[in-house]
């Protein structure tokens, strides 16, 4: 079938194209895409900080309603609401266990433009293939995704669907890397460094987790207020303030017992490391591509017996994690929606451009 598709066929550049959609395979479900969220990670993707060979449909938080299945699958029927999330193998162990964000094939399964399979389903005019990032390419009317990263969203309206896009990555990637990964006893202190999608995510689940302190760290003013809004206990704006300082006065010196690096900048982890109280765990989420840093192994990490770690997607199995994600919206213990900004596909430029200037916390396009 013809589809329309935002294409990048060279660094920093999309073009809407008429693309050729390949029918679903036997594990495979055809979404009509509803709407898509923009992460961080798109960026990275579109500007070749994450290379993916050309040319590619980027969009990574689409949800929609399911259209047709494939032959094999059990799991799902036309006119389903989904969401679409990260993709895994299926075969290595820690898929096996359960663990699809461990997945031994996660560069590939993420970045390596193909599907589960390895093969492509997109064509251009020219009858080249086009690949996808995270086995979706969401920035598209329709799209092809593997049952196994697809998760049911029970939600009665298409409205409604569209506030929930950013559960398939940044609030998934957030919330998971406390609930699932720090699973912080509660009153337990939490600092969380860059106020984006995924910083405020960590903020709620920071709440939802009952932790006493949680400090929100961020360049940008409105970004703390809203961090506030969420449930920060304390905010710290580190373009004019001494973050270690900070933190060490609001928790008496100790530091921290958690925190989360979500800002995007390696020099972040620096500052994270140095706010660490004694057997505290960092968790760096930031996509920083080649970024380094000095770490004094000693006094940063052996002798105070800090965990520094990262985390692909929260550590979470997106078919359980969603889910429980969703309850919590319902509840009202995580509204995603107070982030996001709505925009017509037509207007992806100035979708990405508003989020580049921060103008937008969670811009979503909507088909
Ligand atoms: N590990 C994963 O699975 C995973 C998943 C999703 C996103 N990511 C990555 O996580 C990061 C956050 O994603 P996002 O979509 O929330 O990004 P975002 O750009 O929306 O948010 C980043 C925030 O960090 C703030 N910031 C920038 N410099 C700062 C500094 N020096 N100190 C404090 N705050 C600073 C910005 O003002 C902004 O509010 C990105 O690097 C993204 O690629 C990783
Ligand atoms: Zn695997
Ligand atoms: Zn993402």
């Amino acid at each position: 079938m013809k589809i329309t598709a935002a294409v990048t066929r060279e660094k920093g550049k999309i073009s809407f194209e008429k693309v050729e959609l390949a029918e679903p395979k036997a594990n495979e479900v055809l979404v009509k895409m509803v709407a898509c969220g923009i992460c961080h990670t798109d960026v990275a993707v579109i500007e070749q900080f994450l290379p993916i060979e050309f040319p590619y449909v980027a969009g990574h938080e689409g949800v929609g309603v399911v259209e047709k299945v494939g032959s094999g699958v059990a799991e799902f029927a036309p006119g389903d609401r989904v969401a679409l999330s990260f993709p895994s193998c299926g075969k290595c162990c820690n898929c096996q266990d359960s663990r699809p964000y461990a997945c031994e094939d996660n560069f590939q399964m993420l970045f390596g433009g193909h599907y589960r399979d390895h093969t492509k389903r997109m064509k251009g005019e020219d009858g080249g293939e086009i690949g996808v990032m995270f086995g979706q390419g969401s920035f598209a009317t329709y799209t092809i995704a593997d049952q196994s990263n697809t998760v049911k969203i029970d939600v009665d309206s298409d409205e409604e669907l569209a506030m929930l896009c950013s559960l398939g990555c940044g609030i998934q990637t957030g919330a998971g890397s406390v609930l699932n990964r720090m699973k912080p006893r509660p009153g337990k202190s939490l600092a969380v460094f860059g106020c984006g999608t995924v910083g405020f995510a960590g903020v709620m689940g920071g709440k939802i987790a009952g932790c006493g302190d949680i400090i929100a760290v961020d360049v940008a003013k409105p970004r703390l207020d809203m961090a506030m809004e969420l449930g920060a206990t304390h905010v710290i704006n580190g373009k004019d303030e001494d973050v270690v300082a900070r933190i060490m006065e609001i928790t008496s010196g100790k530091g921290v017992n958690f925190a989360l690096e979500a800002s995007g900048n390696p020099n972040v982890t620096t500052t994270m490391l140095n706010s660490m109280a004694r057997e505290g765990m960092a968790v760096l989420v930031s996509v920083t591509g080649p970024g380094q840093i000095p770490v004094e192994l000693e006094r940063q990490i052996m002798n105070p017996s800090v965990t520094l770690t990262g985390a692909v997607e929260g550590c979470s199995n997106p078919k359980v994690f969603i889910p429980e994600l969703l309850k919590f919206y319902k509840e009202g213990r995580l509204p995603v929606d107070k982030l996001n900004k709505f925009y017509e596909f037509k207007d992806i430029e100035k979708a990405l451009h508003d989020f580049h200037e921060a103008a937008a916390i969670k811009p979503i396009l909507k088909f």
